[in-house]
């Protein structure tokens, strides 16, 4: 039986040893601050700019276009509230994260007219939906590349191509969906990723802003990250992110393989087991992504009695977690509150083992059991 099996990767994910011994020597030894003209601070401005490199290569766009923030959180708000326009409308989706429906809700008091689309029993935002709301008053659209509880892959592509078609801006938050399924920036202003779900720091993210957009800084200070993200910048978390993503990019098919076949054997294993349904889509899932209910119990119960077990799961998502509220990732998607709160979200990574989910799929019907 292994130690501890973790499957609260969409949570958040251990850091890489390659990714830790690069960050290490930016806290005690290379500490200089960027902003300083003297070697010390080259060294680390040189460090920064090593690394937006490095997240500008995975993502396939201009180091300049890549402004470092403290998570994905902040580049959702950065995103929502730094943009420039004349117009007030703004389009999101109902299964998005907090991050950008409670900065939509924000703002709303300054005369923005938001827009919530609805989506399928897959989760999923239809251009249909989108083509019912989108006008010429329409500032930016915003629809997560991929969900993070329920793990569906949005049709980014096709819903850009329509916001541009009408003048509006694209965002999307790629926070769970980067390095776990291919990312085209082709029609994407702005786009959210962070450093803690891709086995890199937590504290750290990025924001890719489009060459051309007109973003306002929100965090005025010293004019850093070229005026747009004041604050000294977050040497040795910026690099961990920059070795993150190249690492991850470096084996990412190999990876995305085998936590598809991963997903799916844990998938066919658990749907065995009477009273479980799975939550969201069979195809167009994140590969690390399995989310199910199960009739008659809570989801927070079972995540304890996994956890005695030493399995470490989720009900919906870790910023949610010990809510009782239902998600409302769940109820958009048609669940019932009750169902919404009898479920599991088992999330991998790349470092997954196939120990850790026989141990999940021997020790899941008696967990349950126990609960029933
Ligand atoms: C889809 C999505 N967006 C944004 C965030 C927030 O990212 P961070 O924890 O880096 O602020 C998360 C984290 O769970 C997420 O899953």
């Amino acid at each position: 039986m292994p130690k501890i099996a973790y499957f609260d990767n969409s949570g958040t994910t251990a850091v890489a040893k390659e990714v830790l011994d690069e960050m290490i020597p930016f806290f005690s030894e290379k500490y200089g601050n960027p902003s300083s003209i003297h070697a010390m601070g080259d060294a680390a401005a040189a460090a920064v700019s090593g690394a937006r490199k490095k997240v500008a290569a995975a993502l396939g766009c201009m180091p300049s276009e890549i402004i470092f923030t403290s998570g994905g959180t902040e580049a959702d708000n950065l995103a929502l509230m730094g943009f420039s326009s004349e117009k007030k409308k703004v389009i999101t989706s109902a299964v998005e994260h907090s991050a950008i429906l409670e900065t939509c809700e924000r703002m709303r008091p300054s005369g923005y007219d938001v827009r919530i689309l609805p989506v399928d029993r897959d989760g999923r935002v239809s251009a249909s939906d989108l083509m019912k709301v989108i006008d010429k008053n329409t500032a930016l659209v915003s629809v997560m590349t991929a969900n993070n509880v329920i793990g569906t892959i949005q049709p980014v592509a096709e819903l850009a191509k329509i916001a541009h078609e009408h003048g509006a801006l694209f965002h999307t938050d790629a926070v769970q969906a980067f390095t776990k399924t291919d990312i085209d920036i082709a029609n994407i202003d702005m786009l959210s990723i962070s450093g803690h779900k891709i086995h890199g720091p937590k504290g750290i993210g990025a924001l890719y802003v489009r060459n051309g957009v007109d973003l306002r800084a929100t965090m005025l200070g010293g004019g850093q990250e070229y005026g747009r993200r004041s604050s000294t910048e977050n040497v040795p978390g910026i690099v961990g992110l920059g070795k993150a993503a190249e690492l991850a990019v470096s084996t990412m098919r190999q990876d995305i393989a085998r936590m598809t076949r991963l997903r799916d054997t844990m998938i066919d294993g658990i749907l065995t087991i009477k009273g479980s349904y799975l939550n969201g889509p069979t195809d167009g899932r994140l590969c690390n992504n399995a989310h199910f209910g199960f009739g008659g119990i809570k989801g927070n119960d079972l995540v304890l009695a996994l956890s005695k077990m030493n399995i470490m799961a989720s009900a919906a998502s870790a910023c949610s977690a010990g809510s009782t509220e239902p998600s409302h990732v769940m109820t958009a998607i048609g669940r019932s509150p009750k169902e919404a709160l009898s479920s599991l979200r088992i999330s991998s990574s790349r470092y997954t083992t196939d120990d850790e989910a026989e141990h999940l799929l021997t020790s899941l019907p008696k967990a349950l059991a126990s609960l029933r």
